[in-house]
């Protein structure tokens, strides 16, 4: 793996829905360019070299290193990743923070109390999830929606499903296919099954999911497998923990979405 990547010509990733504004780059080989901290470089790092068994690495974009990017004058530090958006010709994502307990280890008393704020003043804490962004483009009946961090916000753990609803519902009130649906849900539980056993933490996290617009919103007899993905990224403040146990925080918040996607497949 190579430390240092050639980063010179750069663009804004066009289909960014969670995370800071105008934050993740896409550089000339495709490739991911997100400015980091240390320890998400050390996450990295870590799982690569000292937890090469572990399932989770399936789970996440491949890592290809570090680089500089320069950004208005300002250098930025960046991990390099896999584009996990690279194969969608009208990708769909939805960004859900994961997790109830939302800073790392390395937080100052400051953070830890503003993040247990932020934590108990939305659905973090009571389902473990968040929504922090979403987008839809469904070139069939030519629509599209997109809904920044404010929707997860002003979601309750009573109202949370309802969020969802633009990502599984389009603009003409049409549900999307249920293969669709069935591959999040197998995809889901797989990962669940791979958190109950593996040890670290997950503090911030996010899962991506991930479809195909094209096509999302009809019957599609002959073709029942969707490009879809369930990805987990933002390992900012993340860590290995060898002999703690797993996440329980994370692995609430993905059986509370099993159970969102669940009740919209009962809807077919
Ligand atoms: N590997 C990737 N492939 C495609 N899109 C990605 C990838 N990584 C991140 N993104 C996009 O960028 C967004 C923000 O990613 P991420 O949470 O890692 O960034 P961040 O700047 O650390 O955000 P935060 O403010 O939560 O710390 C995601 O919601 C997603 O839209
Ligand atoms: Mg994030």
């Amino acid at each position: 793996m190579e430390d240092k990547l050639d980063a010179n010509n750069w663009k804004l990733l066009d289909n960014q829905v969670g995370g800071h504004k105008d934050s993740i780059f896409v550089l000339e080989s495709g490739l991911i360019a997100k400015p980091c901290l240390k320890t998400e470089v050390n996450f990295y790092t870590t799982l690569y070299n000292q937890y090469k068994e572990y399932q989770l690495i399936k789970h996440i974009p491949k890592y290809y290193g570090t680089t500089v990017i320069t950004q208005d004058n300002v250098e930025k530090e960046c991990v390099v990743l896999e584009n996990l958006l690279k194969n969608y010709s009208h990708p769909c994502i939805i960004d859900i923070k994961i997790g109830t307990r939302l800073y790392g280890e390395a937080a100052s008393e400051e953070k830890k109390q503003r993040m247990e704020y932020q934590a108990q003043s939305t659905t973090s804490r009571e389902t473990g999830m968040r929504i922090c962004g979403l987008k839809v483009v469904d070139p069939q009946s030519n629509t599209s929606f997109k809904a920044g961090k404010e929707l997860g916000r002003s979601l309750s753990a009573s109202t949370i499903s309802e969020g969802f609803k633009p990502f599984f519902i389009n603009q003409d009130k049409v549900l999307i296919n249920k293969s669709i649906l069935n591959q999040f849900k197998s995809k889901i539980s797989n990962l669940i099954e791979v958190l109950k056993v593996e040890e670290y933490r997950l503090y911030s996290s996010s899962v991506l999911l991930i479809y195909d617009g094209n096509f999302a919103f009809t019957e599609v007899k002959e073709r029942t497998e969707f490009l879809t993905d369930v990805k987990l990224i933002d390992f900012a403040h993340s860590h290995f923990c060898r002999g703690e146990g797993p996440d329980e925080g994370a692995v609430f918040g993905l059986k509370n979405l099993l159970d969102i996607i669940e009740s919209y497949i009962r809807l077919h």
